[in-house]
């Protein structure tokens, strides 16, 4: 109830912050390390690969964990096999030279940084190697205090922790840690520059993307009872908020938020400004005008259903303060960053919050009906929103049916694919289209 009371308090007297300086966030006890800034030392993927570790070619029968990882982690996850190795690729190349940088792409601190784990070098251990790519340390912190401790008998997760093994398993920490690189923070971030040098539109989704990793654990009662229960839609729904928070983050950034005379265009709609003259496609849906750029409001959309279920008295007081997010960015009136720093303050509130929320099945259907709601009616014309849209009600309606609470599971499925066939290429994005395959998918899950 507290957390609810202080939400209260940052967002609902908006003309009383107009005034007053706003509050600061509430303070959190100080966050777990991302593993690039530990000081501890970095022992190399070859440390975890002996087949008598993780590198086992069969899961153990009686053993809490699979000891396959690093067999599935160097075969088949791109975080191995592909992020490092494409900086060599012609492509990367042609990036690196674009930006005017000395030295190649796969030697570049601005890109391996992402697409390898280059931690400073006093903490590289001797059989470190940067080009193994985005390894178990990059995720799971360097293992110099805690690979003896975390084989010995009886050892828990917790002292693990506490020996310097990054908490993976909260979801709030994951998110900080994945979004490090597939949005980027204020140590390492793709600007616009990168993109228009080359490098592709990123997208993530904290559930999605943990599923299609492809996941080297399994999640069962064992595991619940070593770490902590799971619930995928509140993984969902802290992705949402930590990416929303990061978006804020870089408009409230002076280093990041401009470049030269113009914002920095990362945060906006990507295809508000790259698509066709003939295809006119403004709507009025976010209360500002034509012929302006828009936020790439995305993940605000789905915070829209996580706010409406999770904590409905702010419901009005959050969508107000994302459209006055919007129309102060427009130039419509209103300070900008006034805006963003609220927002922004609520979010951390929001995290919170979730970080204990169980979602009921009720939660679950009221979250896909409204995303079907707000998909039909155009909430989701611009891709970035559509896209995300999909991959919630993806996440949302696999959980459904874990549950067994979803009648026609075949149909669904089949209803859920002809969705995502319409966000498959940003390029060819149609709104119409999406909500057709809305209006069938809707059939299949209403009950
Ligand atoms: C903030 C982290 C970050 C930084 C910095 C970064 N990248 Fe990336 N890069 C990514 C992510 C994440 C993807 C995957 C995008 C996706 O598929 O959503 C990616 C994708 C790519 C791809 C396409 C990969 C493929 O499989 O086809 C290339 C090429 C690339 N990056 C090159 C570079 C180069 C060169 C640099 C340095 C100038 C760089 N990146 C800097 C995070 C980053
Ligand atoms: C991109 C990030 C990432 C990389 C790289 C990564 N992991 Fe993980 N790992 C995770 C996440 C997320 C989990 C699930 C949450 C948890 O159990 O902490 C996990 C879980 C685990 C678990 C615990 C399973 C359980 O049941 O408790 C082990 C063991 C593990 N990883 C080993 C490895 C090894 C070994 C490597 C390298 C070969 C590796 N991981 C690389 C993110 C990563
Ligand atoms: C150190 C940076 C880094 C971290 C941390 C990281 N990733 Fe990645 N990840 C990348 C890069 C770079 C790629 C792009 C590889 C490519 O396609 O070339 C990638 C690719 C992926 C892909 C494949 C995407 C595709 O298009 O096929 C998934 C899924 C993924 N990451 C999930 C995660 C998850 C989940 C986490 C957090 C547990 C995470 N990543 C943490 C850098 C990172
Ligand atoms: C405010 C409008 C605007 C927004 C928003 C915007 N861009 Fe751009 N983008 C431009 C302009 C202007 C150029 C330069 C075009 C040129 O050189 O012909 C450009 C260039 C590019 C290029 C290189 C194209 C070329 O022909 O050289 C890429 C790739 C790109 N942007 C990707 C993105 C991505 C991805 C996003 C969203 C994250 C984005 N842009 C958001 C305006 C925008």
């Amino acid at each position: 109830m507290r957390t609810l009371i202080l939400l209260w308090a940052l967002w609902v007297p908006v003309a009383a912050f107009a005034q007053a300086p706003a509050p600061q966030a509430p303070q959190s006890p100080a966050p777990h390390p991302l593993p690039y800034l530990s000081k501890d030392k970095n022992l190399g993927v070859v440390n975890c690969a002996n087949s008598l570790c993780h590198g086992s070619v069969t899961a153990w029968k009686d053993s809490n964990v699979l000891q396959t990882e690093y067999v599935t982690w160097s075969r088949v996850d791109k975080h191995a096999n592909r992020a490092y190795q494409i900086l060599l690729n012609e492509r990367s190349q042609r990036i690196a030279k674009n930006l005017g940088l000395k030295e190649p792409a796969h030697e570049a601190k601005i890109c391996v940084d992402c697409h390898g784990y280059a931690p400073p070098v006093e903490v590289r251990g001797e059989r470190f190697k940067v080009s193994d790519g985005v390894s178990c340390e990059a995720c799971h912190g360097p293992a110099e205090r805690w690979i003896k401790s975390h084989t010995a008998p009886g050892a828990t997760h917790a002292e693990n922790v506490a020996n310097g093994l990054y908490p993976t398993d909260d979801p709030v920490a994951q998110a900080r840690l994945c979004l490090s690189c597939h949005f980027g923070n204020k140590d390492k971030f793709v600007n616009h520059r990168i993109m228009g040098a080359g490098h592709p539109r990123i997208t993530f989704e904290l559930e999605t993307f943990t599923q299609t990793q492809p996941p080297h654990f399994v999640i069962d009662e064992d595991w619940q009872k070593r770490k902590r229960q799971w619930d995928p839609v509140r993984v969902w729904a802290i992705g949402q908020a930590l990416a929303a928070a990061e978006i804020l983050d870089v408009l409230l950034d002076p280093k990041r938020s401009k470049d030269g005379l113009f914002p920095e265009l990362v945060v906006f709609d990507c295809h508000s400004c790259h698509h066709s003259m003939q295809d006119v496609r403004w709507t009025p849906r976010l209360g500002i005008g034509p012929g302006r750029i828009r936020l790439n409001d995305a993940n605000l959309l789905m915070l829209k259903q996580i706010v409406r279920r999770t904590l409905p008295g702010d419901e009005k007081s959050y969508n107000e303060l994302v459209s006055s997010l919007h129309k102060a960015v427009a130039g419509d009136g209103g300070d900008a960053l006034e805006a963003a720093r609220k927002l922004r303050a609520g979010l951390d509130v929001v995290m919170t919050k979730l970080s204990t929320r169980d979602f009921s099945n009720d939660d679950l259907r009221a979250i896909l009906a409204g995303l079907i709601e707000d998909g039909l009616a155009g909430q989701y014309s611009d891709y970035a929103g559509a896209e995300q849209a999909t991959m919630a009600m993806s996440s949302v309606m696999n959980f459904l049916a874990k549950r067994g609470e979803l009648r026609t599971v075949g149909d669904a499925n089949k209803a859920l694919t002809r969705v995502y066939d319409t966000v498959k290429d940003d390029e060819k994005y149609k709104p119409q289209a999406f909500q057709a395959a809305l209006a069938d998918l809707r059939k299949t899950v209403s009950r």
